[in-house]
């Protein structure tokens, strides 16, 4: 593959799919723009859930697919899993003594998977119970990252992946060191690549958790919703 020049790393659900006419004018603009922006998208979905998004909201097939909160990376035109990163990332993943300790919280109930490079789950109005669980899997020092999003999903992680490392990989990998590069999410398994440092966007219509995070030079906090927001801050970053 050929190093990206300009990049659009964004999340899909509530991010570049949730509002169709801001998603068009956005197409649109980028499909104006003399040099191509490559999109990569980088999302909470797996790979087959992420292509029926594709399909329905009848948007690009992305040059890079990040999937599964940043633990599958897809490359090109037919979406090969990158192998050195499937390597990378399973190093002490341990999902038989994560599922143990989480069965003990009967309100959190697993999220069936195509396979358990990642363990998911989804709680109903119990935060109570998602600290209890994220304090249990910390003192049994089993490797992993804990990530809560949208009141609701609870993505327990291998210890090298999520979506900055992914998107860090992928930069590092692929894209040119010069290259024009935003980042775009709306809750709270984008905060992790929203603060790496590159420019970034948080969509107006952010959940509560992505809205708290701390702020850096490079970050920019939208006041449209969805794909207005980041064809907003396209313009603010690159627009000149
Ligand atoms: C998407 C995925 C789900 C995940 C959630 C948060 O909804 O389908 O598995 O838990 O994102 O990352
Ligand atoms: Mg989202």
């Amino acid at each position: 593959m050929q190093m990206i020049t300009q990049m659009l790393a964004t999340d899909l659900d509530g991010t570049l799919v949730g509002d169709e006419k801001q998603l068009k004018d956005l197409l649109t603009y980028y499909e104006g723009l003399e040099k191509k922006v490559t999109l990569v998208y980088v999302t909470g979905r797996h790979r087959q859930s992420a292509l029926e998004l594709i399909n329905e909201a009848s948007i690009p097939m992305p040059s890079i697919l990040i999937s599964d909160v940043g633990t599958g990376i897809y490359i090109g035109n037919d979406l090969k899993p990158d192998e050195e990163w499937n390597l990378l990332m399973k190093k002490n993943w341990n999902p038989e003594a994560i599922k143990k300790i989480a069965s003990h919280y009967p309100t959190i109930v697993q999220q069936k998977l195509p396979d358990e490079s990642r363990i998911s789950y989804t709680v109903q109005e119990d935060e109570g119970s998602v600290n209890k669980l994220k304090q249990e899997l910390l003192e049994a020092n089993i490797p992993h990252k804990f990530i809560f999003s949208s009141g609701r999903d609870i993505d327990i992680l291998p210890e090298n992946s999520g979506k900055g490392s992914a998107l860090t990989y992928v930069i590092e990998k692929y894209v040119d060191d010069q290259a024009s590069i935003l980042i775009a999410g709306d809750s709270g398994n984008d905060e992790e690549m929203i603060s790496l440092g590159y420019p970034s966007v948080i969509v107006a219509n952010a959940q509560p958790e992505l809205i708290a995070i701390q702020d850096h030079p490079q970050l920019f906090r939208a006041t449209k919703n969805c794909a207005g927001g980041i064809h907003e801050a396209w313009l603010h970053f690159y627009d000149n």
